[in-house]
């Protein structure tokens, strides 16, 4: 049943903790009943007692027995959320948001690319396309992290995404690696994107990171023949009531949490503040 107050969240166990790096850990939560989001939406969730944060889910939108949210320890809200043990109680609100627009994706090459926990979007809509794969032609997933140990969902990435199909295809990288443990590729994530196999003209970029990481793989695609209305970009900024009230989340003419999160380039190049 739906729910009436959009301020109420609903009360949620937390069911495990999984340790993806040494910043960031993986909370996977009993969903509600009748609870679905879609790849791209963000949820707050609150630690009682401590305060609210909004997080995009992680997990594949087709599990409806839980959701994960895969969280960076930033602050507060975030030390409070890492210091928890399965068993604890949360508190669970929305979706809220825009998500990816799968059905302007269907027909074409698909390129992902992400870095740090900027991933965790990125690995909910990776989900959901293989889900439907049938619908889109070639995946490319570019991902990056500072180094080796800094990568997130590591089993997934280096084991089994790799593994799904012949066209799905990672690229992963690293900024540096200091004990020479990595045998992959060094470089910002942007070298990935260099002789991609995609027909650019019809295709669809989906880039989600840090500020700079956004900007200067947006620059990339843009030179490499994306145009403005095919680069989606999710896009943070501080929340309070994710529901369009507060006007906290302002970008320009724009309210991230009711107008995104997932803004194409097109509808935010000329807002000053885009990469702050
Ligand atoms: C739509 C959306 C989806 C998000 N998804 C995720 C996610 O999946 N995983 C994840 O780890 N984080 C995500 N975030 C960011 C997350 O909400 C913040 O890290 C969190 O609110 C920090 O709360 P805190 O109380 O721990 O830190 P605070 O004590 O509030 O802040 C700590 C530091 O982080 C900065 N900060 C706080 N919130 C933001 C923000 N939204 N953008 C930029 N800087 C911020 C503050 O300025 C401060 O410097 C998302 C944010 C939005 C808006
Ligand atoms: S968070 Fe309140 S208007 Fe967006």
């Amino acid at each position: 049943m739906a729910k009436i107050n959009p301020y109420q969240p609903y009360q949620v166990e937390l069911l495990k903790v999984t340790e993806e790096s040494p910043s960031i850990k993986t909370f996977t939560m009993a969903a509600p009943p009748n609870f679905h989001f879609l790849a791209g939406q963000f949820v707050e969730i609150a630690v009682p007692g401590k305060g609210e944060a909004p997080f995009t889910p992680s997990s594949s939108p087709y599990e409806t027995n839980y959701l994960e949210v895969s969280v960076a320890k930033v602050g507060a809200t975030t030390e409070a959320l890492h210091s928890l043990q399965p068993g604890a109680i949360l508190g669970l609100r929305g979706p809220f948001g825009k998500d990816y627009p799968l059905e302007k994706f269907t027909g074409k090459d698909i390129l992902l690319v992400g870095g740090g926990v900027g991933l965790a979007p990125l690995r909910s809509l990776f989900l959901s396309l293989v889900h439907e794969l049938h619908l889109f032609n070639k995946i490319r997933f570019c991902c990056g992290s500072r180094t080796p140990d800094d990568f997130i969902y590591k089993e997934h990435v280096f084991d089994h995404w790799p593994k799904i199909d012949p066209k799905v295809c990672l690229r992963v990288t690293v900024d540096r690696c200091d004990d020479g443990c990595w045998k992959g590729p060094i470089g910002v994530v942007t070298k990935t994107l260099d002789n991609l196999d995609l027909e650019i003209k019809n295709s669809v970029a989906v880039v989600c990171g840090p500020p700079i990481m956004m900007k200067f793989t947006t620059f990339k695609l843009l030179e490499l023949g994306y145009r403005p209305e095919n680069i989606y970009l999710s896009m943070e900024r501080m929340m309070v009531c994710g529901l369009g009230h507060c006007q906290h989340c302002g970008l320009g003419k724009h309210l991230v949490c009711k107008d995104g999160p997932v803004f194409t380039y097109q509808e935010i190049k000329d807002e000053p503040e885009i990469w702050a």
